[in-house]
Formats: C-alpha cells, structure tokens, sequence
C-alpha cells in the first residue's frame, strides 16, 4: 500500500473477533499464558502491547523499516538511541539543534563516556572532518535544523557516515515520513518527538525511533523494554488517530505557513527570516529536492529582544507557548524557552540571539494568522 493508505487506515484490520476498525485500546499491565512456555504473543506490556504495537507497526511500515519503537516523548527516544552506543564512542551532532537533545547529550551522554561533537551538518567539510576522528561511531542531524532551518543532505552525509562506519541518527520530527524518509536516504535510524506533526494536537508527549535493520531494531526494542520509557495505551491510540490525517495536516500546516513567511519576507521589522519553502531560502533547494515538502516552521529575527517581548503580548491568534506541530499556531522565544540550555558558545557562533522568535503555523485560516502578525508588529 501507498503512503496514504498506510496513514487512512492505520490500526485497521487487527480484530478478526469483532471486526473493529478503530483499534481497542488495551490497558492491561500483564497477559495470561495458556500454558508454561506459551505464550500469547504478549507477556507484559513494558516488553509489548497490542495497542503499542499497532502504532509500531504502522510507523514501521510507513519508512518500509525493520521496525519501530514508541516511546514515553522524543527525548525518551533520543535516550534510547544514545545507549546504542559505547563509553569512549564520540557523535559528530547538528551544532543548530532542539536544545533539550543537547542538554540530555551533554549532562547524561557525557557521563556514559560519551563525546560530542557539534557541526554545520550542511556543511560536508565540516562533518567529514568530525567523523574523522578514532572514536567517531556516530552522525544525529536534524531536518531542517531547529530553529533555524538549515537544510543538510542526506545522500552526502549518509555517504560520509557509511565510510566511517558511523550510525546516521536523522531526527525527522519537522517534516515526518510523510514527508521525507530519512532511511531511503541511507540514514540508519529515523527519530521523531510523536509531540509535534505526528501527534498534531497538543494533547500528547511521545516519540518514535524507526530502523532501517532488524539487528537495530532488535536493540532498539530490547533498550526500550530494559530501560522501559514505553508509550502507554492511549497515547498510543491517540497517535494511531492522528496519522491519519497527517498528510492533510502537513498540507495545510505548509500552506498557512508560505502564506506568513510571503508576508514576513521584506516586512520592514523582520530580518533574518527562515522559511525553505520561499525560494530565496538557503534550504530550499536541497529541500525541494529531498522531499518537496517545507513544514511548517519559520523562524525570524526583531530589532530587539524588546521589540520580541512585545511580540509576545500582543498578538491574540499565535498562542505564546513553546512546541510546535499542531493545530494551533505558537509563537516560541527559543533562547529563553526550547534552546535555555545550549551554551551560549554555540548559540553566539549559529545565531541564536536574544531577538529571534520562531512561529509553528498551524491549521487556521491563513488570514486571520496574517492579520494577527501585521496588528503585532505594529504595537
Ligand atoms: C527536533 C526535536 N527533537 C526532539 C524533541 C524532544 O521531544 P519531546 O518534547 O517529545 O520529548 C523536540 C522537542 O521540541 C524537538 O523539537
């Protein structure tokens, strides 16, 4: 089946008892065994759900991958992949980057013997100089980076991982296999924070690893159930609900959001604006290429952190909160909300100031967003 078809009727046909076509949503804690040595298939839902396991198998389906594991939120995701690796092993990592992913790879990595590295992952010089190192194991890449939107190439780093033997992580939460998959690129694992477009609503933390190989995907499942940062049942049925519609979602979340960048671009109070899908952005190109598909993220830059502030109090449709992915358009202040714990070294050398704001546009009419922006920016 074709993308689509996978997303309509994900969590179809599993119940051959009653037919249902939404999946149950199965709380138990343990399973029955018929006998001693048998099993069900099921044991202990830590170690496997039914309704956890509906969701795995979708998402594992729609990146034709080994498999899939559900995880309690994307950093929980992020977590696992991490143990994937050996004391003494250093990460080449995307310098531009969610900051809670750095904090966890500098404040727990770092105490598992790990090292890392941080780079312009679209610059290959960069990167193949990172991997050139001894203990160089492993290659995490966001796309498109968060905040700032670059773009990498997937082909070439995949290239440069698979010389060094490295593991190419691709954290895909922005765009999501409906709309670029990582592993048909050569990547090894695909990551998402299941908060964001997979989710779509605002009403569910969760994250994904997706792997190309069974021996990955074996470890990947055997961390999740030692570790045990599982997904629960219903956050697993709520998010079986929400790939359903995500190619709509996605459509109309790119939609609004060329809608405000064509605004902002040339706005005389805006500088600095991120957006691939205008083609005057730095990304575009190589992500016209690598997907066709922008988000629906921008991010920008005020004269001042003053004149953000502002920005902040008076707009009346962008809610001021800090994720992004879902229906309702957020306005984010990454220095002092999603990106606190980056060092500072970092956040000078990649421009994150003091004055950028990002925006997750979501599903509203595009004029009221517009509308919303103009009155702001004037106050
Ligand atoms: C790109 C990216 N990866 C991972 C995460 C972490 O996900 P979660 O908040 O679901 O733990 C986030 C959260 O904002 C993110 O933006």
């Amino acid at each position: 089946m074709r993308r689509d078809t996978i997303l309509a009727q994900a969590g179809a046909r599993r119940d051959p008892a009653t037919g249902a076509i939404s999946p149950h949503i199965c709380p138990s804690a343990a399973f029955q065994h018929p006998g001693l040595g048998q099993s069900t298939g099921f044991d202990y839902s830590r170690t496997g759900n039914p309704t956890r396991q509906a969701l795995e198998q979708t998402l594992a389906r729609l990146e034709g991958a080994a498999g899939a594991a559900a995880f309690g939120s994307g950093l929980a995701a992020v977590d696992a992949v991490m143990r994937l690796f050996r004391p003494g092993d250093a990460i080449v990592v995307t310098e531009d980057m969610y900051g809670g992913t750095f904090r966890l790879f500098e404040r727990f990595g770092r105490t598992m013997g790990l090292d890392f590295r941080y780079v312009d992952t679209t610059d290959a010089g960069a990167v193949a100089e990172g991997l050139a190192a001894p203990q160089a194991r492993g290659l995490f890449v966001e796309i498109p980076t968060n905040p700032l939107l670059k773009v990498a190439d997937l082909a070439g780093l995949a290239a440069l991982a698979r010389e060094r033997e490295a593991l190419l992580v691709v954290d895909n939460t922005f765009l999501t296999a409906a709309a670029l998959r990582p592993l048909d690129f050569g990547a090894d694992i695909s990551l998402y924070s299941a908060t964001k477009y997979l989710g779509g609503h605002n009403d569910l933390i969760a994250g994904a690893v997706v792997s190309r190989t069974r021996e990955l995907a074996d470890r990947i499942a055997y961390i999740q159930n030692a570790a045990g940062a599982i997904l629960g049942p219903f956050e697993s049925w709520l998010l079986l609900r929400s790939l359903k519609t995500l190619p709509l979602r996605l459509a109309r979340h790119e939609a609004n959001a060329l809608a405000v960048a064509r605004f902002l671009e040339g706005h005389p109070r805006v500088s600095n604006l991120r957006y691939p899908g205008l083609p005057s952005d730095p990304g575009h190109e190589a992500l016209k290429r690598q997907s066709g598909v922008f988000g629906g993220v921008i991010s920008f830059e005020l004269e001042s952190p003053g004149a953000v502030e502002r920005l902040l109090a008076s707009v009346r449709v962008f809610l001021f909160a800090e994720s992004l992915g879902a229906t309702e358009s957020l306005v984010t202040y990454p220095l002092v909300q999603t990106h606190a714990d980056i060092d500072p070294a970092i956040r000078e050398r990649i421009g994150l100031t003091d004055r950028l704001v990002r925006l997750s546009i979501g599903l509203e009419d595009p004029a009221d967003l517009v509308d919303d922006l103009d009155a702001a920016l004037r106050a």
